[in-house]
């Protein structure tokens, strides 16, 4: 279970202060599929952000289980990260001389995996997104969609609990983009939780439950509502 209890962000600029995101409760419990959307600036990153222990409230906790993740130690905040979550970025964040095995293996060896375990991790995963033939391929020798299937290669690799994607389909052709959603659906029936924020509203309806921010505030829209929308 994630819970946000009484979380504000606040952003101080030059003088200006944006609450880019107030929240009083939230909750979402392990397994669930979660879609977050609204309108550009409404605080869907942050939230992300936020909830991927990468940005700390302003005020606020959250909660992830039993653990208060801004309460811990960078060292064990970053563990946190390492070992139950896994983030996907519409801009991929893909190491560009990096072959694509290479950067598959890179959350592996960062979790102390040994070198010939990542390599066999690394090439099954790839295999299973289709890409078993571009394995020494780097970045820029790639398509797109292979290189956003390269990056949820590397997201899953580590066997995360918790997936966080930020406009995962944002760049991609349909073909790809249905491969990501594809991927989704399969981690959701493998007890994933999913914690995605689209435009789209086609990958918004693949989703279990949807979030929509409006200028920083939560609410629930129902799943047949948003299907009419
Ligand atoms: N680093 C920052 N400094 C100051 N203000 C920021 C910062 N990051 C975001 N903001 C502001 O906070 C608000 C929420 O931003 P956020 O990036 O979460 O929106 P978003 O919903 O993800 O938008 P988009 O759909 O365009 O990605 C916006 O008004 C934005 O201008
Ligand atoms: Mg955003």
């Amino acid at each position: 279970m994630i819970r946000l209890e009484n979380v504000k962000r606040i952003y101080t600029r030059r003088g200006q202060t944006v609450t880019a995101l107030q929240c009083e409760d939230l909750r979402i419990s392990a397994g669930e599929y979660v879609a977050v959307v609204g309108p550009s600036g409404s605080g869907k990153s942050t939230l992300l952000s936020l909830l991927g222990g990468m940005l700390s409230p302003t005020s606020g906790r959250i909660w992830l289980d039993d653990t208060s993740v801004y309460e811990q130690s960078v060292i064990s905040r970053s563990a946190i990260r390492r070992e139950r979550m896994g983030f996907v970025f519409q801009t991929f964040n893909l190491i560009p001389y990096l072959t694509a095995l290479e950067n598959v293996q890179v959350p592996l060896a960062l979790n102390n995996v040994s070198p010939v375990n990542q390599v066999g991790l690394a090439t099954a995963m790839l295999q299973r997104f289709g890409l078993g033939d571009r394995l020494n391929h780097k970045p820029s020798e790639i398509s797109v969609g292979q290189q956003q299937r390269v990056a949820l290669a590397r997201t899953l690799v580590n066997d995360p609990q918790i997936i966080l994607a930020d406009e995962p389909t944002g760049n991609l052709d349909p073909t790809s983009r249905e491969v990501v959603l594809k991927a989704f659906d399969t981690c959701y029936d493998e007890g994933r939780t999913i914690i995605t924020v689209t435009h789209d509203l086609t990958a918004a309806a693949r989703a279990k439950r949807r979030l929509v921010l409006n200028d920083g505030q939560i609410s629930e829209e129902s799943f047949s509502r948003a299907k009419v929308a």
